[in-house]
């Protein structure tokens, strides 16, 4: 029987186990979006887990939203990100970049004042996001012009190979939870009349377009993406989920990607346990509240080949030797998830050895 702690690959990297860490925004980047020491330590404390997948990082100063993100487009991003992989491969793990571009989901006041906010569609999405001024309304989006596109898409695959330069094993696109493309597949922030928007087929062009210049700027093997049919977070809406990602899904199988990373939320709208099944041929990654037994089940039963944890990597940097030795998990303070600073972040102890 497969268990949490047999090796498997996902495209071309061989994990050790099958436990991975969630991507998570922790907003510790340093002065121009720089990664810090700060977080070579804390990805390094938990480089036991199979595979790391890094908070979401913009491929541009367009794409950044929130306050002290990480990029992976200037050469000191790359050398900062070079820190954290070595960090990570010296202790034998592996580490994937999350690409993340907010797209609408962002405050002009959070970026360099020349970068724009842009969506496919000019309307703004409700809520509010956190600057150094507080919390402020999300900007009203440009809509990107159609032959504005191809420059967007080429950002990705420059900032998949800047991940390569920086010693990455690959990257992840972050399709998911409102940001730029789950703006592209939705119907509700989606209103373009060009080849972009539309039916369902369009709708998904530019996520399959972006995935397609990653796959070729540095090989099908070292690229996955995340999604979530049906999750409404961050203002986002889709008259028919089922319909949009299994057309997603069925586009993105033939390039043989290295996973998709699928966030299972109930959704009144879609079971993505069965798109999945009808839709996708490749390895999936499954995430979402998951408790150590029903990561197993997720394992044996073949329904996953691998899982992912976000909250439970907070306070155990060490959590696959805690599920190895069946310990108690430790808890983690929600009110240092994003200040600056070693608090909350790098300062959870690993469990003292067990005998
Ligand atoms: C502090 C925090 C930051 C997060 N940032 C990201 C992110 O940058 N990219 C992303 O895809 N998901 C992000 N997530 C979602 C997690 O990857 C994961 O899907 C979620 O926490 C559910 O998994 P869990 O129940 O194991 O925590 C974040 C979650 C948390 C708690």
């Amino acid at each position: 029987m497969t268990t949490l702690f047999d090796p498997v690959n996902l495209g071309d990297t061989a994990l050790a186990n099958r436990i991975i860490m969630a991507p998570m925004t922790r907003s510790r980047a340093g002065p121009g979006d720089v990664p810090t020491s700060l977080m070579a330590d804390y990805y390094r404390q938990r480089a036991s887990a199979g595979l790391i997948i890094t908070e979401g990082t913009q491929p541009s100063a367009e794409g950044k939203g929130y306050l002290r993100t990480p990029g992976i487009h200037s050469a000191d991003q790359i050398s900062g990100w070079r820190d954290v992989t070595d960090a990570v491969h010296a202790e034998g793990g592996r580490i994937f970049l999350q690409i993340m571009h907010c797209g609408r989901i962002a405050s002009g006041l959070n970026k360099d004042p020349a970068a724009q906010t842009v969506a496919p569609s000019a309307i703004r999405a409700r809520g509010e996001i956190m600057t150094e001024q507080g919390m402020m309304p999300f900007d009203e989006p440009v809509a990107l012009e159609t032959r504005d596109i191809p420059r967007v898409i080429r950002e990705f695959a420059d900032a998949a190979r800047n991940a390569v330069a920086a010693g990455f094993d690959g990257v992840e696109l972050h399709c998911t939870s409102g940001y730029l493309p789950a703006q592209f597949l939705s119907s509700g922030s989606n209103h373009r009349t060009d080849g972009y928007g539309g039916s369902s087929s369009n709708r998904i062009r530019f996520v399959v377009e972006s995935l397609e210049a990653m796959a070729a700027a540095i090989g099908a093997g070292r690229v996955g993406f995340r999604i979530c049919p049906g999750n409404p977070f961050n203002d986002i809406w889709d008259e028919d989920p089922a319909e949009t990602y299994g057309a997603l899904l069925r586009a993105v199988s033939p390039l043989d990607l290295a996973y998709v990373h699928l966030i299972d939320v109930p959704s009144p709208q879609v079971s993505s346990l069965n798109l999945l099944k009808h839709n996708w041929r490749g390895r999936t990654v499954l995430n979402e509240s998951l408790s150590r037994k029903k990561a197993e089940e997720l394992i044996s039963g073949g329904v996953a080949d691998a899982v992912s944890f976000g909250r439970p990597f907070i306070g155990n940097p060490d959590l696959v030797e805690r599920f190895r030795n069946g310990a108690a998990l430790a808890s983690f303070d929600p009110a240092t998830l994003y200040t600056p600073g070693p608090e909350g972040y790098v300062d959870y102890p690993a469990l003292v050895a067990v005998n």
